[in-house]
């Protein structure tokens, strides 16, 4: 088996294996483990699409999806490959690359790299086609636990999406049992704080300028409203 062929298997069995994590293994849920991007050794690759370009539209459109899959998530790729061969880096997974230059300005385009990898395959499986609507009911009752409804923590979302200065990243995450929204900054990821990662919003300019232009709020309540996908959401919080 080749190392695509590897790596495809691992998405395919990816929903099982982060169950078993759960279960057994602290490392990987303190690291956040996303099902289908436990990547082994340098060289990285770019982790396969949950779905086809085209199939967020009218929503995000395959152009976009395009650019912002095949340039841009293929791009850190590229850059992180080129960054640690050789190095001390070079054998270690995504994640524990992520855990070793965090916090650190001079290996700061390591992290921003790793980091970016891991966040857009993170983004990709937290939206899917006809996403939206009502939440699982186990995750409905951990939103109204923390947010008091499923709307105020969807708007706690998007409040947290509109208004990130620049670039980042909206985020729900499990901290100490509690739902919570967090927004990052650039590459920055909640699993660098102990934070357990359940969706996630790309609100870069790239993730939303050639359907939406300048209006942010637009895309950002379309992709709650329409392809959010509750149901990863529910799997990392298991
Ligand atoms: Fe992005």
């Amino acid at each position: 088996m080749n190392k695509k062929d590897t790596i495809n298997s691992s998405i395919m069995l990816g929903r099982r294996d982060f169950l078993i994590a759960s279960a057994g293994a602290a490392a990987w849920v303190a690291m956040g483990g996303l099902p289908g991007t436990a990547q082994a050794a340098s060289p990285h690759v770019l982790p396969p699409l949950p779905y086809a370009e085209n199939a967020l539209e009218p929503v995000i459109t395959a152009h976009t999806i395009g650019f912002h899959y095949g340039k841009h998530h293929q791009g850190y790729v590229g850059n992180l490959n080129k960054l640690i061969a050789g190095t001390e880096y070079g054998d270690l997974s995504l994640e524990k690359i992520i855990a070793a230059t965090a916090g650190q300005p001079e290996k700061s385009a390591i992290f921003n790299n790793a980091a970016q990898i891991w966040n857009h395959t993170f983004y990709w499986n937290s939206m899917k086609a006809k996403g939206g609507g009502e939440p699982p009911a186990a995750l409905k009752q951990k939103m109204e636990a923390s947010f008091g409804s499923v709307d105020a923590c969807k708007k706690e979302l998007a409040a947290a999406a509109v208004s990130q200065f620049g670039s980042g990243w909206a985020w729900l995450v499990l901290e100490g049992g509690q739902l919570k929204v967090v927004k990052t900054a650039n590459a920055e990821t909640p699993l660098t704080t102990g934070m357990k990662p359940l969706l996630t919003v790309d609100v870069w300019e790239h993730a939303y300028y050639l359907d939406y232009q300048n209006r942010r709020a637009d895309y950002v309540s379309a992709v709650l409203d329409k392809l959010i996908n509750w149901e990863f959401a529910l799997q990392n919080a298991g």
